[in-house]
């Protein structure tokens, strides 16, 4: 999805090069989110003239865009400009087709006078666009961007006196605007002045300065009387006043910013950053940053916190691995045990889920469960729905986001829902969660993303610890999902006399999990000459029942989205209701047939499937007796406790779909169309 990435350097002397190579970088750490064209705009004059803007607009790589740059000899790089701010922008198509004129920065007009980068979407673009083209402004994208530079230029050029704050034109903007939206802001009348917003989609500052920060906290500025108004009541642009809005935070000292959708873009400059919350208005200006919002809600917390990332910089690099993905995957034996750290203890049986632990009697009170998330997070809910119903002793619904949203499915206040990301900012999810907050539901976030808009807006919350997932298919965020979820499970079981047996069953089989994740680990060259003999074919079915349905579903995801090939996660139990139809001697076909409550049944469907000359290949417990002795590709896994097999058992599935898509030639990280933080609809 679209990354924003810019940088603002107050007193600190840079050259123009090196700001292109600040700004480039910037965009290569977010390109992981998944892309189609890039672009950067700078200031273009010379060092005292500070009246114009260049934009540079590339379809494809970031590293085309970056040549692009270069080629430009109408630009001085070796100028060194001691205050300077410069933003650059990702964009993954939504309105109008991948091209130069549709990425961003969009511009005002053809003098640049204001420049925008957007991540999110503007809903009511056609009506401000339809009213602006009315007052004579010429559009020349199909983004629904493009209305914002446009209508900053419509309030700049109809302002009340000859003064005009950056962030008060900005605010107008967006009391106009209806959608999702992540904005920054740059304008030739305000030269050396940036500004940053948020609805719905995120964005985060770093701050670096030589010096310490004067203070941690900002207070936040708060204005009233002013309300959403109609763009057409001209009346209201005399309504605002935010002269007085700026706070300082730096005492006019050499002070660098940089703005980013996501904390991976700025880690490497400082692990000093503020989240920015909806409607929060970030301005720097003179290097000093402040943030004013319109009226304060109730409860809200008065400052904004700069606080410590504890990222580290290696822990997002790929490493020797050839793709994030691959990385990912080696990663779980350390990710899994990091989701249980503090939280498991193996002597006592005892589960704490920190973020969980005061709503946990709310929770036992409880109508039912409704666990929600979009497609592989979705999994992780449908691989624990059977182990979560038996040790809660609750209905558990699972939900596909969009589809429960379009059922407008009944919620009600005591219901608990949880909302399973890796990102923590999926729209579809987070509507989910809108909604059920709306309803009066208790809501969970299980997340990966601190400080994330779900991580945010829920009641409480498991973060699963698993570490930055950079590849675009979700590996490790996967298993640890459905590690916190089984450790729910257990927290949720603590005082049943009944079910201590299988706690204690459970907890042993966590304690030993990374070990085993590391033998299935170890079977990397056997999966890899399978997929030697699958790569060229057109499908692949993935079949299983019980426990491991979810890990078909989520199988069969892997290999469609990174190798293009068409794939199918197949209930078994459905096998004779129509995918039986499919088999022949030239389907491949994947079989998952595990020593659980489902074992005899997957031996019915293997028959069934080798009566029709299928091939299959098997997923099996080491030394099955009884399918050892077939004659059929095999791939044997360590045995663990029926339910949690399923995170063994996806590991090579996730390993064959990072070997076909490298054989088939693919980018394994940035699969065609697809982004890793999906934020709109
Ligand atoms: C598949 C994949 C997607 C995500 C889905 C939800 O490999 O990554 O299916 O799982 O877009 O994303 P999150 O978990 O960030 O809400």
């Amino acid at each position: 999805m679209c990354g924003i990435f810019a940088y603002l350097n107050y007193r600190v002397p840079r050259t123009r090069k090196e700001i292109f190579t600040t700004l480039v970088k910037g965009l290569q750490r977010l390109e992981y989110r998944g892309y189609d064209s890039a672009g950067v705009a700078v200031d273009c004059a010379g060092k005292d003239d500070k009246g114009s803007i260049s934009l540079f607009k590339k379809k494809g790589k970031v590293k085309a865009l970056d040549e692009e740059l270069y080629k430009n000899d109408s630009l001085d790089l070796d100028l060194e400009l001691d205050t300077h701010f410069g933003i650059a922008h990702t964009r993954w198509a939504t309105h109008g087709e991948p091209s130069a004129v549709n990425s961003h920065p969009q511009r005002s007009d053809k003098n640049n006078e204001f420049v925008v980068i957007h991540n999110g979407i503007i809903t009511n673009y056609k009506e401000l666009k339809k009213y602006l083209v009315s007052k004579g402004y010429e559009f020349e994208s199909e983004t629904d961007t493009e209305v914002i530079p446009k209508l900053i230029k419509y309030l700049y050029d109809n302002r009340e006196s000859d003064y005009v704050s950056f962030s008060t034109l900005v605010e107008r903007v967006i009391q106009q605007l209806e959608g999702a939206f992540a904005l920054v802001f740059k304008s030739i009348h305000f030269p050396g002045e940036a500004i940053a917003t948020r609805r719905g989609s995120p964005l985060l500052i770093g701050v670096r300065s030589q010096y310490k920060l004067s203070t941690e906290q900002i207070p936040i500025q708060y204005k009233s009387g002013d309300s959403r108004r109609d763009i057409k009541n001209k009346n209201y642009i005399n309504k605002v006043d935010s002269s007085n809005a700026l706070h300082s935070v730096h005492d006019r000292m050499a002070v660098e910013f940089y703005f980013a959708s996501d904390a991976s873009a700025i880690i490497e400059h400082t692990n000093k950053v503020m989240y920015l919350e909806d409607d929060d208005i970030a301005a720097v200006a003179e290097g000093k940053l402040s943030v004013h919002r319109m009226s304060r809600s109730a409860g809200e917390d008065p400052v904004r916190v700069i606080q410590t990332l504890q990222m580290e910089l290696q822990q997002i690099m790929k490493g020797n691995f050839k793709a994030f993905m691959q990385k990912e995957i080696f990663e779980q034996p350390e990710s899994v045990f990091n989701t249980m750290r503090g939280r498991i203890c193996f002597e006592t049986n005892r589960v704490v889920l920190g973020g969980l632990k005061d709503h946990l009697k709310e929770i036992k009170r409880c109508r039912r469960l409704i666990i929600i998330g979009c497609g592989t997070s979705f999994h992780a809910g449908v691989a624990t729905r059977q182990i979560l119903e038996e040790l809660t002793e609750l209905p558990v619904m699972v939900e596909l986001a969009s589809d429960f949203l379009d059922r407008t499915t009944p919620v009600y206040r005591d219901d608990v829902c949880f909302f399973i990301s890796q990102s923590g900012e999926t729209a579809d999810t987070l509507m989910a969660l809108r909604y059920c907050k709306e309803r009066g539901a208790l809501t969970v976030g299980v997340t990966n993303t601190v400080g994330s808009s779900i991580s945010r807006d829920t009641d409480c919350g498991v973060h699963i610890n698993a570490g930055p997932e950079i590849g675009v298919a979700s590996t490790k965020a996967y298993t640890s999902q459905f590690v916190s979820m089984v450790m729910f499970g257990l927290m949720m079981s603590e005082d049943r006399l009944s079910l201590q047996k299988r706690r204690q069953e459970i907890i042993n089989s966590l304690l030993k999990l990374p070990e085993m994740i590391k033998e299935v680990l170890a079977l990397d060259q056997k999966i890899k000459s399978i997929a030697d003999e699958l790569y060229q074919q057109r499908s692949l079915l993935v079949m299983g029942r019980g426990y491991h349905y979810a890990t078909c579903l989520e199988g069969a995801l892997k290999i469609k989205e990174i190798t293009y090939m068409h794939s199918e996660g197949i209930l078994a139990g459905e096998l004779k209701h129509g995918p039986l139809a499919l088999i022949d001697h030239h389907m491949p076909v994947i079989m998952v047939i595990m020593r659980d409550s489902c074992y005899t049944k997957c031996n019915n469907a293997l028959q069934q499937v080798t009566a029709r000359q299928g091939r299959p290949i098997i997923l099996c417990c080491q030394d099955d007796p009884e399918i050892s002795k077939m004659a059929y590709k095999t791939i044997e896994l360590p045995h663990t406790v029926d339910c949690l097999q399923g995170i063994l058992c996806v590991i090579p599935l996730q390993l064959m779909s990072f070997h076909l898509a490298v054989l088939r030639g693919y980018d394994v990280d940035c699969p065609r169309n697809l982004a890793k933080s999906v934020t709109v609809e």
